[in-house]
């Protein structure tokens, strides 16, 4: 009888807790809810997002499904950390990194902040270990990210990140009801290598 090869799966993940110099990068567990709903649900938040404002039971869900965004394993997987200020242990804000291409070694990074933690770099900081994991660890070549034109305090992250603006879309898309004016920035593993 002739066996059916087993598919090959490699499994990357970053080893948890990511610590950068003021930050822990963790997984999201049952016990953040309360913590997620504090900036989720507000309007300010979610302005350029396209999710809206969520409620504590969408902010429930979220954090359920967060809670298994650990690795990739395949195209599609998203990597979505909590962000831990290491000094009161509060947590302000998510990461993540999608894997848009596996054949291309591309992937996506995003980034929210709780207002009150703002202007401080801490979302550089944090984006800046997950491009650290994405080139290092799983090999990509290259990262990029999107915000909304209007965004600026977005376009800012990324150019702090080494990003590069590569596109500006107008009225590519509808986004909430009224055409969408977007940027993409992103960086290459070389560039990256370059800029340390
Ligand atoms: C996008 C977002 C994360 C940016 O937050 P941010 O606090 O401006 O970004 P950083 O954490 O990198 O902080 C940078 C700011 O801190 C300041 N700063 C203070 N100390 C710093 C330090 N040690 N290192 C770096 N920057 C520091 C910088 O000067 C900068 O301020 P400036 O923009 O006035 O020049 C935040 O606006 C947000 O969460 N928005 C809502 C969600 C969202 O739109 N996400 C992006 C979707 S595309």
């Amino acid at each position: 009888m002739s066996q059916v090869p087993l598919p090959i799966t490699t499994l990357f993940a970053p080893d948890y807790p990511i610590m950068t110099d003021r930050l822990r990068l963790r997984p999201f567990s049952r016990g953040d809810v309360d913590a997620v709903y504090s900036y989720r649900s507000r309007p300010d938040v979610s302005e350029f997002l396209f999710d809206q404002p969520m409620s504590h039971e969408e902010c429930a869900e979220a954090v359920r499904i967060r809670a298994g965004q650990l690795a990739f394993s395949g195209e599609g997987d998203k990597i979505l950390l909590a962000v831990e200020r290491q000094d009161d242990g509060r947590l302000i804000g998510e990461v993540s990194l999608i894997w848009r291409s596996v054949a291309d070694r591309q992937a996506e990074l995003g980034y929210i902040l709780h207002p009150d933690a703002h202007g401080h770099g801490y979302a550089t900081e944090a984006a800046a270990a997950l491009l650290a994991f994405g080139f290092d660890v799983v090999g990509l070549h290259r990262v990029y990210a999107r915000c909304d034109a209007k965004n600026l305090a977005s376009a800012k992250v990324m150019q702090r990140l080494g990003m590069r603006e590569e596109a500006h879309f107008r009225e590519h898309a509808q986004f909430k009801g009224r055409w969408d004016e977007e940027f993409v920035y992103a960086i290459l593993e070389s560039e990256w290598r370059q800029s340390r």
